[in-house]
């Protein structure tokens, strides 16, 4: 987690620097700090809260210098302070760090370093960079100018963990040194001067032509140009990438929150998934993937495994993959997948989805499958993220860049996109009937219409939200593909409004949960699986008899007096149904926390990247 900026260029740093960390605020929000180049001294200035805490301090106005690192914080190893807050610098003062990541191995260098008579001010992992950094460049007796780069070299050789650095010196005032491993850094290059950021968006109104390391490369970075080197300090050519997304994307859009220009941008982002991927009169294309029939037929079971809602989408689209392709899937959160030597082989297709592309467990799984063998495939909104630099092949959704913590345009990115590989694969397989496929193909195509339906009225939705939004706990229940956005849903409003809720298959309820409903506990069920509407409609009525307050969101033909809040959506298949029917869930979270006066976008203990496991 954590977000990291620089600068270096023809301009004063601190509000370019300041103003990249707001727009990485959602990868930590707890403190923030950054560093300056005055001259030849480094000027540090940090604070306890949000990035804007950074304008309390007098200082910040007295700098003028023009290369410059920052972080904004979520807090790993010590608890948020001014003293935990990067930049940290070594005892001399000569080099300032920004670090993203976790240095797993902090404990035994900071004993060496102690050893070595360095002292530590604060609690974190961070603090051990700069002094080792220090220690090998007082080690180094050749006075080039590759010192500084070999410093930082020899340290990070030392370091276990991941981390994204950005690194500064007295010494050396024409450059910024960064490296990476497992942990995101891009660079943009601009006109006489370059920018640093842990993603494309925060500096995406400076430039569209980005750098993007690959770990254990090295790039000196100067004003008017950059040398990258390899792990063993040779120099290498590095392409660059022109990224098309526009600044805007990144940008509220007179929305109040970028949760909500999310879920109302949904039409558009699952529009521009769909793509030209699917056609009515042809097989669906996937350029990227050459699976054969031979190799599909070949598979044993697929695996899906992500975190949180990615790990939701892989669940929503379980039941479609199954039925039209016959093959079977299992879908998994990466940090038990990781560790517990699960059965897989070259036989299987192993699945991972990442919104931000940067999730460590995820990353982790997906490594650990290609050990064993599987073919690995991902599915990212990010271009160039970690994940798609594992995978042997990668597949996009093209959501737009998503800001707020909650997710909600990337997930029915990722089930419009997952229902769309599963068509493909059964036209490969020739598994099922053609017209089957043409039918999903064409609910797929009327998905954004059907969204859009459902945002042009929430009156309903804010309605019952202002009812209930000062409980304390909920449900969320369904049957089949209901049971899977259920999940989400439950989601959705713990991190959002904060309030505990439980996602549970209806089935399920009397086997336990039941006991917790008593009179006026919120009970959410989705119903939208035609071939289980009894079934469910039972499980609300067991409920509501014991005192439950009934919201029912549906798209099927049901006497809506048995229950007290009834939402309708659009007809659609059950096979896609959550793409649809997640819409009302995550406008119910929002205006809950609306309601209660939260912060949508930051909600508390939260980072959008959770690049630790
Ligand atoms: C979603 O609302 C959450 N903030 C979280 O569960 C998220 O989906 C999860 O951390 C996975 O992130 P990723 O898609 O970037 O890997």
């Amino acid at each position: 987690m954590c977000g990291i900026v620089g600068y270096i260029g023809q301009k004063k740093a601190s509000p370019i620097l300041i103003n990249g960390l707001l727009k990485l605020e959602y990868r930590g929000y707890d403190s923030a700090g950054l560093s300056t180049l005055e001259d030849t001294t480094i000027s540090n200035i940090k604070n306890k809260g949000r990035v804007n805490s950074l304008n309390e301090v007098p200082e910040i106005n007295t700098l003028t210098g023009t290369i410059g690192i920052a972080h904004t914080r979520w807090a790993t190893h010590g608890k948020p302070s001014t003293t935990n807050s990067h930049p940290h610098m070594d005892n001399s003062k000569t080099f300032s760090v920004v670090h993203n990541g976790i240095i797993e191995n902090y404990n035994d260098l900071k004993i060496f370093l102690t050893e070595n008579g360095y002292n530590f001010l604060s609690q974190t992992d961070t603090e051990v960079i700069p002094n080792l950094i220090h220690y090998y460049f007082s080690k180094d007796n050749v006075d080039d100018d590759k010192k500084f780069l070999r410093a930082v070299q020899s340290a990070c050789k030392d370091f276990k963990g991941s981390y994204a650095i950005e690194v500064i010196s007295s010494l050396y005032p024409d450059r910024i040194i960064v490296t990476r491993k497992d942990s995101p850094l891009v660079i943009g290059k601009g006109e006489n001067e370059n920018h640093i950021s842990s993603d494309i968006p925060a500096i995406l109104s400076y430039t569209k032509d980005f750098y993007l390391l690959e770990d254990n490369e090295y790039v000196e970075i100067y004003r008017d140009h950059l040398d990258f080197y390899n792990k063993d300090l040779a120099k290498i050519n590095k392409p660059i990438k022109n990224i098309e997304w526009d600044a805007t994307a990144a940008e509220k859009d007179g929305y109040e929150d970028y949760m909500l220009k999310e879920i109302y941008e949904q039409p558009k982002s699952i529009r521009e998934t769909i793509g030209s991927r699917i056609k009515l009169d042809a097989p669906c294309c996937f350029d990227e993937l050459n699976f054969t029939k031979d190799y599909l037929s070949s598979l044993n079971k697929i695996c899906i495994v992500a975190c949180g809602t990615a790990m939701h989408a892989g669940l929503a689209t379980k039941t479609l993959i199954e039925q039209i392709c016959n093959i079977p899937v299992e879908v998994e959160v990466a940090s038990e997948f990781r560790y517990r030597n699960p059965i897989i082989n070259e036989k299987t297709l192993a699945i991972y989805i990442s919104q931000s592309g940067e999730t460590a467990d995820t990353i982790a799984a997906l490594k650990l499958a290609k050990s064993k063998g599987c073919k690995t495939l991902a599915i990212s909104n990010v271009i160039g993220s970690s994940i798609t630099r594992e995978a042997d092949y990668t597949i996009y959704t093209h959501a737009g860049p998503e800001i707020a913590v909650a997710s909600t345009k990337a997930y029915t990115a990722q089930v419009t996109l997952l229902a769309i590989l599963g068509i493909y694969m059964a036209e490969v397989l020739g598994s099922v009937s053609p017209l089957i496929l043409e039918n999903l193909k064409k609910e797929i195509f009327d998905l954004p219409n059907k969204i859009q339906t459902v945002l042009n009225d929430v009156s309903g939705i804010k309605n019952f939200a202002k009812k209930v939004y000062n409980e304390k706990d909920m449900f969320f229940i369904g049957r089949g593909t209901d049971y899977a956005v259920s999940l989400e849903g439950s989601l959705k409003l713990k991190e959002i409004s904060y309030i505990h809720s439980e996602g549970y298959a209806s089935g399920e309820l009397k086997h336990g949960p039941i006991a917790l409903i008593e009179d006026n506990t919120t009970v959410v069920s989705v119903i939208t699986n035609d071939d289980l509407v009894e079934k469910s409609i039972s499980n609300v009525q067991e409920v509501a008899t014991r005192g439950a307050k009934t919201f029912v969101i549906t798209n099927q033909d049901i006497d809506k007096s048995r229950f007290d809040y009834v939402i309708e959506i659009p007809a659609i298949s059950k096979l896609i149904s959550p793409a649809l029917s997640v819409i009302p869930l995550q406008l119910f979270s929002y205006y809950i926390a609306k309601e209660k006066g939260l912060d949508v976008d930051k909600p508390r203990n939260l980072a959008k990247s959770v690049t630790v496991e």
